[in-house]
This record gives C-alpha cells, structure tokens and sequence, in this order.
C-alpha cells in the first residue's frame, strides 16, 4: 500500500500527450504551438472528437476561434527540439522561422500539417467552452493522416512504442515498453 501525504491542489499532475498545434493566420500563412491538454470524447454517431484546451490569449487560441479548423500533429521524440521552440515563441512576436521544418497542406481540411509528424489530425471546431481563462474546443475530427509504416487493424491497434510520443506533465518524457492488450492480464 502507498503511503500518501495531502499537498494543495494546485498540482495538476495528468499525462498529456504532446501535440504540436497548426492554425492559418489572417495572411494565410502558418502557426505552430504545442498544445497538451488534449483528449477525446465521441462525437455525435461516428467518429471521435478532439477535446482540447487553452488558456489565456494567445495566437493559436484566436486562429482555432476565428477558421474554426487545425491540424493536431502527435510530437515525436524526434521532434521534441521543434515543440520546444514553437512553445518559447509567441506568434505575436513575430514569425517563428528559427528552426527549419516543412509544411503540406491538410487532405480534407485547408490547415497546415508538419511533414514530420506521424499522426496528424485534422479537425473542426464544433462547440466551445469557457472556464476562467480557458476555452475547451470540442472538435470533430475530419480525417487522420497516419505513418505509412503504422498497421492498425482497428481503434484499440495502436502501438505507441511507434509513434514514440512525447508525454508531458510539466517535463518532457517518452514511453516505456508496450505491455499488452484489454484482457491479457485477468
Ligand atoms: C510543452 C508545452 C505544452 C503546452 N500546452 C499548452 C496547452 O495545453 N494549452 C495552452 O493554452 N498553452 C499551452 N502551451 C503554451 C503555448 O504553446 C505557448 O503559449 C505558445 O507560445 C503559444 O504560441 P502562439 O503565440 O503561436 O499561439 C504549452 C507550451 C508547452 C511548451
């Protein structure tokens, strides 16, 4: 048994996935930013919708509210220099062209889309909420654009030791080992 201790709750400790956040400026061109509070919840019949938050004023907040689309492109440990660049910029302050990284345009959806990524969704805002300084998009997702050397026989096959995908919780991690399926342990 772990013996605990009470903390104040301002510890917000949850394992994010990271996400690198590409919106269209009023010019059209691109913007990134690393989002990490993103989940998902069912959308209305098929499909899955993207939940994801942000907080204060910032330029991929006013982009998403603006076009109503993004791509969310899945960090890969490879790309760990890239998110923490994109994340120590602020659009605001000018373009963020310190680092090198290429650009394609969505297939279903008229966003930008890291060509390094290897697991790009592409969504549509369809309700949003506010919390204090926050705003939650709720987002159907339009399509999913996956590596080529990824085989998924269906939702629950995915393997993240592929993706390798950066976690964050205030620090940056990566995955350990691929344990097993529902099931395999009762
Ligand atoms: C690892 C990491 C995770 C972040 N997660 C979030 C988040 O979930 N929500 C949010 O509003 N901002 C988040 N941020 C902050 C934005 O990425 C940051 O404010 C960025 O500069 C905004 O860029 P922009 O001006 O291009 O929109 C995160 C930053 C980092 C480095």
């Amino acid at each position: 048994m772990a013996k605990r201790r009470s903390v104040s709750p301002v510890y917000s400790m949850c394992v994010q996935p990271s996400f690198l956040i590409g919106t269209n400026n009023e010019d059209g061109t691109p913007n990134f930013a690393p989002i990490t509070w993103v989940s998902v919840t069912q959308a209305q019949g098929d499909g899955y919708m993207l939940v994801i938050s942000m907080f204060g004023t910032k330029k991929t907040k006013e982009n998403v509210t603006r076009t109503g689309i993004f791509s969310a492109n899945l960090v890969s440990t490879d790309m760990l220099p890239l998110m923490d660049y994109f994340g120590s910029r602020h659009a605001k302050d000018g373009k963020k062209d310190g680092m090198a990284y290429t650009v394609s345009r969505g297939e279903v959806l008229d966003v930008p889309v890291l060509d390094e990524s290897r697991w790009v969704y592409e969504c549509e805002v369809e309700r949003s909420i506010r919390t204090g300084n926050s705003t939650t998009f709720f987002c159907p997702v339009r399509n999913i654009q996956i590596d080529e050397r990824l085989e998924c026989k269906d939702t629950f096959d995915v393997d993240l030791t592929k993706l390798d995908p950066v976690i964050y919780s205030g620090k940056y991690h990566s995955l350990g080992k691929l344990l097993g399926s529902i099931g395999d342990f009762l």
